[in-house]
């Protein structure tokens, strides 16, 4: 695990330090580094120069002292033994300064207790990397009970600058994803030694559900029963016998013997039952995520992201939820439970929203999040760049409006969830669409973007990684862009056999004139944010650390102005850019002498003749 961390690191260009007991080890980690790398290249994913500079960005050393100096991050991924893994902890904070971040890589033990007592609690979390680190993309983001925000922001960006998806979870056993995952691993062992069905059956069953290649089977035997086995002793401590490995999964680790996936017949000697089999495991995972989102492990979000970026099923635990309706999902959850007599309870909030009669479980794409006067919202499909698919623009148009007519809101910041603000709209759902299709996803992306320029907020658009075509075109119907240094836009919808449809041919030409609307539509060159600045399409550039602070900085300026000036000036601003010169000084000079009937007009002069801050209220 440690090599395939230390090559993801350095392969998104990270100097590593890679330390390991003895030359031995350390010559095993480089030859493991070297076989992944090997793989990509064969697989034409890396270049062999690329893969050289990856490894000559790796130093490995056995002295502690050499690879802590200096360092910002330490990542710690030795043996799963709490006693193995403390002591260590402690030689580390005793060697470095209190302000480096200090992680775990731990899938089964306790974050927080392997921290306890520590100095600077903040500065320690967890990171729980998937098999095989340098390529899964899940990685989950443990808080302990000490742990700043600042220390999850700053690793969950560190992820994303690892091209992971980072999820937030809580320290609880199994985290997110293995709280459901390796017991769904043993239910197939049940199902087997039960003899509901065999064993090709199970794992044709479990692929057919969940969209997967690998049947339960197939994957224990690839990734080792012995981590099924020992994840299930630590599942079961935290939460009871339903978590207890079976006899079979038992008697197969003993035995250091990989299942026979050709055993074609049942234990019981009769037909499979394949129906059960798929009922069972439904009961399970619905039942195990409904419970982890109810203790406040994961958002189902995340967890459904779980599922789909770590463990590659077509879908979520609460996106299958939703395809069998909140009635249906709970019989199989409550039929399921009723096996364990007490041992795995049903979650009240699945329950509660049966018995209301909710024909579906909410599951957003569009985050938004309250920061006093300021309202984030986030484009939250971060795992395909933030593409815009029909669902998420009707969210955002409806979240735009929510913010927009919410009286404690004065700025709304229009962002990405992750390091990406959005490549675009999606393409997997464009390409089947017909004329009449186009024609409906081309006007809702305009009505959303007449959400943005209309709000009755001022809009501001915070751009990094990408702002591509659909992407790029909501950003245009902001009052303006602030970008982070490096960031790529641009309008390549012609290179895909369509043009701009959510207004960016006419907000572009507007902000930048014709020429280089042109450049930009009808060749899909793509700029950067610096080039974008000297353009006037972006109001500002920053370097991607500084992004957020800054941005939050002007959007505090302006939500401590007075509203009405504010809302009347943009309105001004926009109407004015398309009516003639007279018309718009009338327009401006009309709105400017209105502004003197209003409270805050007094309140704002009186306040600067009395040298104190105004208290701004809108009216
Ligand atoms: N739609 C759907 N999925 C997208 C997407 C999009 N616009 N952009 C990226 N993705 C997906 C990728 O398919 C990929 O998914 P998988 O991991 O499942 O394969 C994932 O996001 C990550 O993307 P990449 O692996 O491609 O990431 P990269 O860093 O190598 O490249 C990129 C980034 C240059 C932005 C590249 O993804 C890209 O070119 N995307 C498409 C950009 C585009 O053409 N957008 C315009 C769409 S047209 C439009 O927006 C029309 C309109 O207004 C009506």
């Amino acid at each position: 695990m440690g090599s395939g961390i230390a090559q993801a690191v350095a392969q998104a260009g990270y100097r590593v330090r890679v330390r390991d007991l003895t030359t031995g080890d350390l010559e095993r980690g480089r030859k493991a580094i070297e076989t992944t790398l090997e793989g990509a290249i064969q697989r034409g994913k890396l270049t062999r120069e690329k893969a050289v500079e990856v490894l000559s960005r790796i130093h490995f050393t056995t002295s502690l002292d050499e690879a802590l100096a200096g360092t910002r991050l330490v990542i710690e991924a030795v043996f799963e033994e709490e006693k193995v893994k403390r002591p260590l902890f402690e030689e580390v904070v005793a060697k470095v300064p209190s302000d480096v971040v200090v992680v775990t890589n731990t899938s089964s033990l306790a974050v927080g207790r392997l921290f306890e007592g520590l100095a600077a609690p903040e500065r320690f979390a967890g990171l729980h990397f998937f098999y095989p680190a340098a390529i899964n993309r899940l990685v989950e983001v443990v808080g302990a009970p000490g742990t700043s925000a600042a220390t999850l922001e700053a690793l969950t960006r560190f992820s994303y600058q690892l091209r992971k998806i980072p999820i937030q979870v809580r320290d609880s056993a199994g985290f997110c994803v293995n709280r459901f995952f390796v017991p769904f691993l043993n239910e197939a062992t049940r199902l087997y030694e039960e003899g509901l069905a065999d064993i090709p059956t199970i794992d044709r069953t479990a692929n057919e559900l969940l969209g997967t290649k690998l049947g339960p089977f197939a994957l224990m035997n690839a990734t080792g029963i012995p981590i099924a086995f020992h994840s299930l002793a630590s599942l079961e401590r935290a939460f009871g016998p339903a978590y207890r490995a079976s006899t079979a999964l038992q008697r197969q680790f003993e035995a250091r013997q990989p299942w026979n996936l050709q055993e074609t017949r049942a234990s019981s000697g009769g037909p499979s039952r394949s129906e059960e089999v798929r009922d069972r495991f439904l009961g399970l995972i619905l039942g195990i995520s409904t419970r982890l989102v109810e203790e406040g492990v994961a958002t189902p979000e995340e967890t459904d992201r779980g599922a789909v970026v770590g463990l590659r099923w077509s879908r979520g635990p609460f996106a299958l939820l939703n395809e069998r309706g909140l009635s249906r999902a709970l019989e199989l959850v409550e039929s399921y439970a009723s096996r364990w007599s007490g041992h795995f309870p049903v979650s009240e909030d699945l329950r509660a929203r049966a018995r209301r009669g909710d024909p579906q479980w909410p599951l957003s794409q569009v985050r938004i999040r309250r920061e006093g006067p300021l309202a984030w919202v986030e484009l939250d499909r971060p795992e395909v760049l933030n593409a815009l698919n029909s669902r998420l623009l009707r969210e955002l148009e409806q979240k735009v409006q929510q913010a927009g007519e919410d009286p404690e809101v004065r700025v709304v910041i229009l962002r990405g969830s992750s390091n990406v603000f959005a490549a675009g709209a999606d393409i997997s759902e464009m390409a089947g669409k017909s004329t009449g299709e186009g024609r409906d996803f081309t006007f809702l992306g305009q009505r959303v973007a007449w959400a943005i320029q209309r709000s009755f907020k001022p809009v501001l658009a915070m751009v990094e990684g990408y702002a591509l075509g659909g992407g790029l075109e909501l950003a245009l119907a902001a009052d303006f862009i602030l970008a982070a240094e490096g960031t790529v836009l641009g309008l390549p919808e012609v290179t895909l056999g369509i043009h701009p449809g959510f207004g960016g041919t006419q907000r572009l030409v507007r902000l930048v004139g014709p020429a280089r609307t042109k450049l930009l539509v009808t060749s899909g060159t793509r700029i950067r944010a610096e080039e974008a600045a000297q353009w006037g399409l972006v109001a500002r550039v920053y370097p991607p650390e500084e992004l957020l602070s800054r941005t939050r900085e002007i959007a505090l300026q302006i939500a401590g102005a007075a509203p009405l000036a504010v809302r009347w000036s943009r309105e001004i601003i926009d109407l004015g850019g398309d009516v003639d010169l007279p018309t718009a000084l009338r327009l401006e000079g009309e709105s400017a002498s209105h502004t003197f009937g209003t409270q805050d007009q007094k309140e704002g002069m009186r306040a600067f003749l009395e040298r104190r801050p105004p208290k701004f209220q809108g009216l």
